[in-house]
């Protein structure tokens, strides 16, 4: 198998790597170069899971076998590239749905074989982690050690990111992800999935002082996260309406008021002690879907200001989930192999639904 011609890697300027995302429910191929120009980037979110009011493995699975052919064609014609300028083949090895993950890195191994070029199988969390030091992503250049917020459907935990493939995990959800919290509330209040976007418009019509919600954890030590009590304590206020159309616009509100107030207090209290925890972060940075709620922004931004940390948020279409992240890892571990004269073939690397952070430096272990 050829391996990437070393003074590439070390000029930073001449890679080029096509790459694939498919671990949940997004579709995405994009083109990358090592200077962080994105050439191409195509995405497609599956509808197919719509009826049903959230992510069904199996249907995420078919839906990305169904899409990946035609959207790779669609990236490459957009880069108006030939094969031969591409240097490697990226995708998401994990963690995330299996079905998906072995759709997408077959498929890319697939084109790694076909065109003789190596294939970099990446971690989902650590190409979120390093979104932020993509060149011109935010007006901050982002050096190592920085704290990362990672919140989404799936997600929700801390880490320090410390240099490439060495991340702490402060804490993380011992329960739901944030954005799982947000759709369940969301459908208690017969909102559409998904739910986090449509419960954020719904609170603004509303009072976030009309009720008193629980802040699960909240003034306790550590970093972890809980939000299934919160989700409890909305259903319990809900139990009196048998049919949710009887419910009032006006109570839906405040309830919705209510409970984005509750998690978002809940959230900046566990950030505080993971800034705490991890005091030569130079930035706070974040990334998921949740991230784009404004209200939580607001309050994170307030959060980094009190400490005198920047905070960088990527454009929201580089928070959730994106095929640039993967490429953009791919380039960051390339480059670090290279300082440590190691050449990388992830060719027989095989899908993991779990994948932990921590097992990441073993690539760079002899
Ligand atoms: O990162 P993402 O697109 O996909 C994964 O989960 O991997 O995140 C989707 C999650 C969903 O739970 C969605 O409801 C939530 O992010 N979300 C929001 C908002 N926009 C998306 N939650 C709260 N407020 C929002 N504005
Ligand atoms: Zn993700």
């Amino acid at each position: 198998m050829p391996s990437i011609h070393q003074s590439d890697v070390k000029t930073n300027n001449n890679m080029i790597i096509l790459s694939i995302e498919s671990s949940c429910d997004d579709t995405a191929c994009a083109i990358v170069c090592s200077d962080g120009t994105v050439l191409a980037e195509q995405i497609y979110s599956q509808k197919e899971h719509v009826q049903f009011g959230g992510v069904v493995p199996e249907i995420a699975a078919r839906a990305h076998l169904s899409h990946l052919s035609d959207l790779v064609k669609k990236t490459l014609n957009q880069a108006n590239i030939d094969w031969k300028d591409i240097n490697a083949v990226a995708a998401t090895c994990g963690p995330g749905l299996i079905g998906g993950v072995i759709v997408g890195s077959s498929f890319a191994k697939g084109l790694a074989l076909a065109r003789n070029l190596p294939f970099i199988g990446i971690n989902h969390i650590e190409a979120h982690a390093l979104t932020v030091r993509i060149p011109h992503i935010s007006e901050h250049q982002v050096h190592f050690p920085y704290l990362l917020f990672l919140t989404s459907g799936g997600h929700c935990q801390c880490i320090h990111v410390k240099d490439i493939g060495d991340y702490h995990r402060l804490g993380g959800t011992i329960d739901d992800a944030a954005g799982e919290a947000f759709d369940k509330v969301a459908k208690m209040l017969g909102l559409s999935w998904p739910g986090g976007p449509a419960l954020e418009a719904l609170a603004k019509e509303g009072d976030e002082n009309t009720f008193s919600l629980p802040r699960p954890l909240y003034g306790r030590p550590g970093c972890d996260f809980s939000f299934s009590g919160l989700k409890t304590a909305v259903g319990n206020l809900l139990t009196e309406y048998e049919n949710i159309d009887t419910l009032p616009r006006k109570l839906a509100a405040n309830i919705a008021a209510s409970f984005q107030k509750a998690i978002t207090s809940a959230i900046i209290n566990r950030l505080e002690n993971a800034i705490k925890a991890s005091p030569n972060s130079t930035l706070l940075a974040t990334a998921g879907g949740v991230a784009a709620n404004q209200y939580l922004r607001k309050h994170i931004q307030e959060l980094a200001n009190k400490y005198n940390l920047p905070f960088v948020a990527p454009p929201m279409k580089y928070c959730t989930d994106n095929a640039v992240m993967i490429g953009w890892a791919a380039i960051e571990i390339l480059q670090q192999a290279a300082k440590n004269n190691k050449v990388i073939d992830d060719i027989s690397m095989l899908p993991r639904p779990r994948w932990p952070l921590s097992e990441m430096s073993q690539i760079f272990d002899s």
